[in-house]
């Protein structure tokens, strides 16, 4: 198949290179010639595992290209992905949809011979129905088949995940057979694999990416909020998750207390799903709540720091470890580290952070806030040290050495890494997430 895949940020590229491995003939399109003439000499843009290796085998065995002529790459193709952001819109939480149309716009323009134009962007319910519209406005001629491909990938593991899906969701409506096709040859391998492929309607396709991360969200605030009951009652939160998560209707997964999800899915794809439902008079009081509750709780974990250390934080330094939403990214968007590190500068508090990838990308969201070359380095001479993410080279640190570096041995764990017995015997003071420390 000849796949154009317009966009190429985190979703787009992910997908184009796993395309290309499979075989398919993929050029990827972005209109940042900078982004383009990078990519082209083998320059990531982004952080993500494995990325840098796929895409320089697939270069080089002629199956992946990157161009900002989406022209020439759309009329060749047999398959176009819209895969650009979907932000949120400043002021009303909807999703800004302007970049999807107009992929939409110049895609019409140019398609030759029949081509399933995909929407990989994650997209309200109905904007499928206003590609096609526009795309028949825009060239009444053109054959064509609109088709809702949402994406299930999370940051770090997303070639894994594209690769070993749970599922892959097809919606489409009007000319079944031909695009159904497509799209089955389009995933050929994975349906040879047996990953289940679900075929539904557009709209329906739709609101299935909406209702999986809204779902998740409501997951992890569920027990997040035990977290803080199991803290109250003398309770431990982590048998909690696990005493619930082996009954199968429940399951395991996204049951790890910690201070509140971030990323560039969730609190964008919550909030987008909370005006859609209120804009049909049908809310969905349980995601509100969740988004609410998830809000308070990042500044709330900027409190519990306050409180671990004695009320008081004003002169005090803390080391922040962890600043990206999770770890194996550099993405910093709407991380909790972001209103943990506010709350602390607000009370008084000089803020240090290290984090093995985000502090590139720190530097633009949070402001005055110092950075350290490594753990240690941010713990001189602290009063505490915060794990916000979990990342590996957190998981064994050397607590002697992290002790005598520091002004005042406490360790806040916001991530339930440690347990208290094992830190406790390094002479620290310590706090977690949920459990009776
Ligand atoms: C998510 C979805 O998992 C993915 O299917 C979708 O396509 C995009 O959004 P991602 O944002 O990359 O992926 O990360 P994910 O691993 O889902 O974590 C999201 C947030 O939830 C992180 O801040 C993470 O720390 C938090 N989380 C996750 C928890 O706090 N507890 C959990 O048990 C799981």
């Amino acid at each position: 198949m000849k796949i154009t895949m317009i966009g190429a940020g985190y979703v787009g590229l992910v997908s184009g290179v796993c395309f290309a491995d499979f075989g398919h003939d993929v050029v990827c399109v972005d209109k940042d010639e900078g982004k383009v003439a990078a990519l082209k000499k083998g320059q990531i843009p982004i952080f993500e595992p494995g990325l840098d290796h796929l895409v320089a085998s697939n270069v080089a065995a002629g199956r992946l290209n990157f161009t900002d002529d989406l022209k020439t790459a759309v009329a060749s193709s047999d398959v176009v992905f819209i895969a650009v952001g979907t932000p949120s819109r400043r002021g009303d939480g909807h999703a800004d949809l302007s970049y999807v149309y107009a992929a939409a716009r110049e895609i019409a323009d140019n398609l030759q011979g029949f081509t399933v134009v995909v929407t990989k962007s994650t997209v309200p319910v109905g904007t499928g129905d206003e590609v096609e519209r526009i795309i028949r406005e825009t060239n009444p001629a053109a054959d064509f088949a609109v088709v809702s491909n949402p994406e299930f990938l999370r940051e770090g593991a997303a070639i894994e995940d594209f690769k070993r899906p749970d599922r892959i969701v097809i919606g489409l409506d009007g000319n079944h057979a031909r695009a159904r096709d497509v799209m089955t040859e389009v995933y050929r391998p994975l349906y040879l694999n047996q990953s289940p492929l679900v075929f539904t309607t557009r709209r329906t396709s739709e609101l299935i990416k909406y209702a999986g991360n809204a779902f998740l969200a409501m997951k992890i605030t569920f027990i997040n909020e035990m977290a803080d009951l199991c803290e109250k009652v003398g309770a431990n939160v982590q048998d909690v998750a696990r005493g619930i998560g082996l009954d199968g209707r429940i399951g395991s997964k996204f049951l790890h207390a910690g201070p509140g999800y971030g990323g560039s899915c969730f609190p964008k794809d919550t909030l987008a799903l909370v005006k859609t439902a209120q804009d049909h008079d049908s809310p969905v009081r349980l995601v509100e709540t969740t988004v609410a509750v998830n809000d308070n709780r990042k500044r709330a974990m900027g409190r519990k720091v306050i409180a671990a250390a004695g009320g008081e934080v004003r002169g005090a330094k803390i080391a922040i470890l962890g600043l990206t939403f999770k770890p194996n990214t550099d993405d910093m968007r709407d991380s909790p580290a972001i209103a943990i590190v506010q709350a602390l500068q607000d009370a008084g508090a000089r803020v240090v952070g290290y984090d093995p990838e985000g502090m590139e990308n720190a530097r633009k969201v949070i402001e005055g806030m110092d950075y350290a070359r490594d753990p240690y380095d941010a713990a001189s001479e602290a009063d505490a040290v915060v794990i916000v993410t979990e990342w590996n080279e957190f998981r064994a640190l050397d607590f002697e050495r992290l002790r005598t570096a520091m002004k005042t041995p406490l360790l806040v764990d916001l991530r339930n890494i440690y347990r208290k017995d094992e830190v406790a015997k390094h002479g620290f003071r310590y706090a977690s997430v949920g459990r009776p420390d």
